[in-house]
């Protein structure tokens, strides 16, 4: 029963933090549009999140005064802190006309381009703040932002949401987990230190506030299961560049191998498909661009037509939007994969660095 510390003053726990077994996603919209509002908000919701992830309900579970309503809804009384990190992202609206914020925009701070493929709905797209609530409990995380949506009423009201059941990347030294294709997924995350440093981290080169802070891209992807399984494994590892079982590259034998991709067969045909998956996604064959993949698998029941509706909840965190435009116009037009996925849903959002102790989320902003 892990817990993880809010106040660092560094980076904001649940991007380099080993990804939990389930994670609670929710985007709001801010229907106040004072300033103070959403400082005061930002303040109260940095408390309470520095509370929960002690394991420590926010306030009275049952009052004294038994007339009262109780400050905290209860359902994670006594589970403990269950490796809970909360992480709260800053949305393009927060930096529109409404709030004299605009000068304090990050640099890229934009809704994301149309790209290829998108199959975008509404209900699950935007957001002008972001939570992410991963804890190896499932009630602990969704206790989190249940209260924290509680908190936010008046200010912000709920947008789109994704329960997500299994993680599906690997941090450094954890082992790889599957996505619901069945295949290992994480494998060539980021792990070590110096690409944190290098591709997730905001340094220099934006404004003041968002050094030490990232960019976090919330993708829905709905998976065609049905289609999925009815696919030869053969097929399937061609479309992914890896083989199932093991989850090497096609070009080797062993998980961690490095992918060669120019590596011909007997008959001269490329090992790794240039249209798989991973051929398109490595940085070898996109200028050295990498991201931090921290995605989780979701279920949304069944469809209307009787379908398993189900898929991954793709979150990604890199150091400029950029690299996920670039990757997704890239996969969006020629992946394989995409016989089989569909985006689906869609947010974009600034994370600011952790506070230090007595201060809170966002308040270089004010
Ligand atoms: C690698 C699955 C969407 C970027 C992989 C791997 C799998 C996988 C199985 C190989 C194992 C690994 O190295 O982690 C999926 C599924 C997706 C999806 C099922 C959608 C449902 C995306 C998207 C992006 C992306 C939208 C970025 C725009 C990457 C990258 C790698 C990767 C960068 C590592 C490639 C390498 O360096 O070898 N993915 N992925 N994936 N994926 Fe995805």
């Amino acid at each position: 029963n892990n817990s993880y510390p809010f106040y660092t003053g560094t980076h904001q726990a649940g991007i380099q933090t080993e990804p939990q077994r389930y994670c609670v996603y929710m985007t709001f919209d801010l229907v106040s549009a004072t300033a103070t509002d959403l400082q005061v908000l930002l303040a109260r919701w940095s408390a309470a999140i520095a509370q929960l992830m002690q394991g420590k309900p926010i306030g009275a579970v049952a009052p004294t005064q038994p007339n009262a309503v109780a400050p905290d809804t209860g359902e994670a009384y006594n589970l403990g802190p269950s490796s809970l990190t909360v992480t709260l992202g800053l949305g393009p609206g927060v930096f529109d006309h409404r709030f004299g914020l605009a000068d304090k925009k990050p640099k890229l701070l934009e809704p994301l381009p149309a790209l290829p493929s998108d199959q975008l709905q509404k209900g699950y797209t935007g957001g002008d703040l972001s939570l992410q609530a991963c804890a190896d409990d499932p009630q602990v995380a969704y206790h989190a932002i249940r209260n924290l949506a509680r908190m936010g009423r008046g200010t912000v009201g709920t947008r789109w949401t994704v329960m997500g059941f299994g993680r599906a990347s690997a941090g450094k030294g954890q082992s790889t987990p599957r996505n619901l294709l069945g295949f290992k997924d994480g494998t060539r995350n980021i792990k070590e230190q110096s690409d944190f440093t290098d591709h997730v981290w905001v340094g220099d080169g934006d404004v003041a506030w968002m050094r030490g802070g990232s960019y976090q891209v919330a993708r829905k992807i709905q998976m065609n299961i049905e289609i999925w399984d009815a696919d030869r494994v053969s097929d399937q590892q061609q479309v992914i560049g890896r083989t199932k079982n093991v989850g090497a590259p096609l070009s080797g034998n062993a998980e961690f191998d490095t992918p060669n991709f120019t590596a011909k067969d007997a008959a001269g045909d490329i090992k790794i498909p240039v249209t798989s998956h991973i051929a398109l996604a490595a940085h070898e064959n996109n200028n050295g661009v990498k991201i931090l993949r921290r995605s989780y698998n979701y279920t949304d029941g069944i469809s209307q037509f009787g379908q398993l509706d189900a898929g991954l909840l793709f979150i990604a965190y890199m150091d400029t939007p950029q690299s996920f435009i670039q990757l997704q116009e890239k996969l969006g037009s020629s992946d394989l994969l995409n016989e089989y996925i569909g985006h689906i849903g869609s947010g974009i959002f600034a994370i600011p660095p952790a506070p230090a102790q007595g201060h809170y989320l966002g308040e270089a902003l004010f």
